[in-house]
């Protein structure tokens, strides 16, 4: 065999391996998927999310003041569970719209309900499906999650459809645990490190603009388009 065909061989098999390896890190880098939590049990959900303590840790309003909501703006709660958040963006936002999604039904008419009871009418509650948001084109000013990004699956093609519903200007904001074990929030394995929501969503189409660290438990962040 000659040297210069050896050299040939040798440059493809280097090359075979670089790529073998370059993939390899990558799926070590993307976290696997957490194992699916359901929140059907609706009255052990209430407990958790309504705890009249939680305003301790979750400062809403502060996390409100800081997302700089406007009167008329749009806020889609994917996520929304028992409407937390939810309904306090529809008094934010009193002459705008605050919509809380979230796949359990059950969550859903407990927001209806409470929307009906505080007499909200900017404050509507919808059925998603897991791997949809299922939102208009250009129709959100702000996409708002709260612990619940770790909890959806094929993220980058999920937030790249979300990023079509925003208007110009608009924002997505994620709230989550850090991975690490906390006195809230699920076990360190399921949650993400910021790093992580940061790469995958720069891979989806959006670029950070703040990054707020006064949460005790979670980061907050601020992206746009
Ligand atoms: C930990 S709870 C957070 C509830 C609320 N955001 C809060 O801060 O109180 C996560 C919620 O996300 C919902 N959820 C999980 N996967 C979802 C998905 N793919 N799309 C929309 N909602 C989802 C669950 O049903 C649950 O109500």
């Amino acid at each position: 065999m000659s040297v210069r065909l050896l050299k040939v061989m040798l440059t493809i098999a280097m090359f075979i391996a670089a790529v073998f390896i370059s993939g390899c890190a990558e799926k070590q880098e993307r976290p696997a998927p957490a194992p699916q939590v359901r929140f059907d049990d609706i009255q052990m959900w209430i407990n958790a999310f309504e705890d009249p303590d939680r305003h301790i840790w979750q400062k809403p309003e502060e996390v409100i003041k800081k997302m700089n909501v406007r009167l008329n703006d749009v806020i889609a709660d994917i996520g929304a569970g028992t409407g937390y958040f939810t309904r306090r963006f529809a008094f934010a936002a009193l002459t705008g719209k605050a919509v809380g999604l979230d796949i359990e039904p059950s969550m859903v008419r407990y927001m209806k309900e409470d929307a009906k009871k505080l007499g909200l009418k900017n404050y509507e509650a919808r059925v998603v499906k897991t791997d949809d948001s299922e939102l208009e084109n250009n129709t959100v000013d702000i996409v708002f999650l709260c612990d619940t990004y770790h909890h959806i699956d094929n993220r980058i093609i999920y937030f790249s459809k979300v990023k079509k519903s925003l208007k110009k200007g608009g924002r997505l904001v994620i709230i989550d645990f850090y991975k690490k074990k906390l006195p809230y929030g699920p076990p360190p394995d399921h949650k993400l490190a910021k790093e992580i929501v940061i790469s995958e969503l720069e891979e989806a189409g959006y670029q950070l603009l703040r990054s707020h660290d006064f949460l005790p438990y979670q980061y907050f962040l601020e992206f746009g388009v």
